[in-house]
């Protein structure tokens, strides 16, 4: 085989509750992700070395060891135990930085190509294992459509979605980094920093995107490296819990009962790092949208439309309105990371 074509989906979290922060300097969640259809693809080809070049989005994103894509081959390359190296194309359409898990995507896809270019044979349980080490959101990454997700949202459980939903995204030109808006959090909430990641720059550098988030997470000891990382009864009893509604609402297929449901608790501190989120809000809610919420750590904004050319209309309305830096169509939920094609199987 001459290279391994994958294809893994950004996320919307359609409601995200937060808890204090751990020991370990990780926030315990209860989220529902949603998968959608905006895409990283992953073309893995052989090599000596572990290599990475990036085209589309995120051309100026690291092509090291700092970068998740080339982190996940060498986790896979250690596991395995393979010599075997790989040259990874990454295309980029889901925003860096913009709270849908780009970089977690990138992860995915870059597993599960490398597990079939050099057939390691890892099944999908054990990838999820590695998708784990690597990051909180890189599992349903692999495993898309609907989940809800608890601990640090790595850890999945399926939900049953029926219909198909249309959503309107305002990407904003400048990422937002995940450490910090889980800081703005603690500072709203007056928790204290977790020991940890007050300790590293794991807290991550303000402004920073995504990739380079990580970039700063992977100088330093991760707060999953603590010796308490994982520690069971870390902050137990401040699970969060997500409401009721958001399951049945998911099963009703109906956009309206959905919309009611949609919720962030990051999105407060989302708003207090970039305040102009709030008329992106607001300029979604003119558009007619049935809800809008921020998505994940932001800074996209995610709205609901009843259908495909309520979505037209709305995306329409909210390019007019000139408060983000890209507005697209997307629907959800989509399936997880999947390889389109094996090119050149013999
Ligand atoms: O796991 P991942 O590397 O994607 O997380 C990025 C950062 O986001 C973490 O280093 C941590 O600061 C923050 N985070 C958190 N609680 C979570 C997930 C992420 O505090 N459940």
């Amino acid at each position: 085989m001459s290279a391994v074509h994958v294809r893994a989906p950004g996320k919307i979290n359609l409601a995200l509750r937060v808890g204090p922060p751990r020991p370990d300097g990780y926030h315990p969640l209860a989220t529902l992700f949603q998968a959608v259809s905006l895409y990283e693809d992953v073309v893995a080809s052989p090599a000596d070395d572990v290599t990475l070049e990036i085209r589309g989005r995120g051309a100026d994103l690291p092509t090291d060891g700092r970068n998740l894509a080339v982190r996940a081959a060498k986790l896979l390359r250690e596991t395995s135990g393979t010599e075997a190296g790989v040259h990874l194309t990454l295309t980029k359409q889901v925003p860096v930085a913009g709270g849908m898990a780009g970089g977690s995507a990138d992860a995915a896809a870059t597993l599960l190509a490398c597990d079939q270019l050099w057939g390691t044979g890892l099944g999908r349980e054990e990838l999820g294992e590695l998708a784990a080490e690597l990051g909180a959101d890189v599992p349903f990454a692999l495993t898309g459509l609907s989940a809800m997700g608890t601990g640090r949202g790595d850890l999945l459980a399926p939900v049953m979605s029926r219909g198909q939903y249309h959503w309107v995204l305002a990407v904003q030109a400048e990422g937002l980094s995940t450490p910090a808006v889980f800081r703005a959090f603690d500072d709203l909430h007056g928790y204290a920093p977790a020991r940890v990641q007050a300790a590293g720059p794991a807290a991550g550098r303000d402004g920073a995107d995504d990739g380079a988030a990580r970039l700063a997470a992977a100088d330093a000891p991760h707060p999953r490296d603590a010796p308490d990382a994982h520690a069971p009864d870390a902050a137990e009893g401040d699970a969060p819990r997500l409401d009721d509604g958001i399951v049945s609402a998911l099963l009703s297929a109906d956009p309206l009962v959905l919309s009611r449901s949609l919720r962030n608790d990051l999105q407060e501190a989302a708003l207090a790092l970039r305040p102009e989120l709030g008329d992106v809000l607001a300029a979604a809610d003119r558009a007619g949208a049935l809800g809008a919420v921020v998505s994940g750590s932001g800074p996209t904004v995610a709205a609901l439309a009843l259908d495909a050319p309520h979505a037209a209309s709305v995306a329409g309305v909210m390019r007019g309105a000139d408060v983000a830096a890209e507005i697209l169509t997307v629907t959800g939920p989509v399936p997880g990371a999947r390889v389109l094609e094996h090119v050149g199987r013999r």
